[in-house]
């Protein structure tokens, strides 16, 4: 018999501020680069026509963990979440259960902080002004990651005014429109990916622009026109060229393999940024290393007791 705790969203965003979430996400790529850690690919099983399940696993520093996440679309016409789900995570030198973890609050945390670690790494020296396109559940993230890292203020923008609004005010930043949210220093796309947000002609030089919300196969935020004038960064290759938005520069032959450089490279001193003037654009697909760093500074917060959790017997 296992005692686990079960811990809720609220308890990871008391114990796991924007922070932490940033060195511990920075920390994962670093990781992942070296080969220190593993992440098998992320496994899609369709529950057609309502959606899909994902089961996302990752293995690193003593802690193994599985993600088992949702995507339904059509739950929000019946008043229920798109996504849900939680973490499992073991002890990966017995396989020992060490926790539950509930899903939403992980995400949000490890995609906020992809942002902001991308700004550290690929922004241009100097560079504050950040603009916000989608200010939905994870946009609200990115924007709180990047002022804990010293970005803003910035531009909010979202379909959506009241949305936009609300974080701005949170911030104590402004709300714009897509085209002044655009034209900001560090911008930041997280809209659920049917239309371009991000237009070539919107691009001025030296910008950073990172892409979050084109996360699977057929989203879209960047005109193609776009992304051939940036220099390109993702997460990893293997899930951003098959789903994320560099997908679609590959379908049209617009972007190989050599034009991209992943972000733990650059971390482990790859070439990044090489110019001031030039356009970086940040693909993240979100990866479950990144859920798997916040997930081991949750875990240790309880086991040093500043998490209070239900603990269960398995
Ligand atoms: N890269 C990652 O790691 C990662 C992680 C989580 C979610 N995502 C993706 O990010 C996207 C957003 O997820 P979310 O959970 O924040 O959703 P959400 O519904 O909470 O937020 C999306 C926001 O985008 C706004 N929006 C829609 N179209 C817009 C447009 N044309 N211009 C400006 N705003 C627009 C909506 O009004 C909404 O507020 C989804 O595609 C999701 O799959 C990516």
């Amino acid at each position: 018999m296992s005692e686990i705790p079960v811990i809720s969203g609220d308890a990871v965003f008391a114990a796991i501020d924007p922070r932490t979430a940033i060195a511990s996400v920075r920390q994962a790529f670093e990781r992942h680069a070296r080969g220190d850690w593993q992440m098998p690919a992320k496994v899609y099983l369709d529950s057609q026509p309502h959606g899909d399940f994902r089961a996302m696993p990752a293995l690193g520093d003593g802690l193994a963990l599985l993600k088992w996440v949702t995507s339904f679309p059509g739950n929000s016409a019946k008043g229920l979440p798109v996504v849900r789900g939680e973490v499992l995570l073991s002890d990966a030198e017995t396989g020992e259960e060490l926790a539950v973890i509930e899903c939403s609050s992980v995400t949000s945390l490890r995609t906020g902080a992809a942002a902001a670690v991308s700004a550290e790494v690929l922004a241009a020296e100097g560079a504050r002004s950040v603009g916000i396109i989608g200010c939905g559940v994870n946009g609200a993230w990115a924007a709180r990651c990047l002022a804990a890292a010293g970005y803003g203020p910035g531009v909010c923008a979202d379909v959506r005014a009241e949305v936009a609004e609300r974080l701005a005010a949170e911030l104590d930043w402004r709300t714009g429109d897509r085209a002044e949210a655009a034209a900001q220093d560090v911008v930041v796309t997280v809209t659920p990916g049917d239309e371009p947000v991000i237009l070539a002609s919107d691009l001025r030089d030296g910008q950073h622009i990172a892409v979050l919300g084109a996360d699977a196969h057929g989203k879209r935020e960047v005109e193609l026109d776009a992304i051939e004038r940036c220099r390109l960064f993702c997460d990893e290759w293997e899930q951003a060229s098959a789903g994320g938005e560099l997908a679609n520069g590959v379908e049209a032959g617009v972007v190989k393999r050599e034009d991209v450089t992943q972000i733990g490279d650059v971390l482990g001193g790859g070439a990044g940024r090489e110019r001031d003037d030039e356009i970086t654009l940040f693909d993240s697909t979100g990866l479950a290393i990144q859920d798997l760093a916040i997930c081991r500074a949750v875990y240790e917060r309880w086991k040093s007791g500043e998490l209070d959790a239900p603990v269960v017997t398995l």
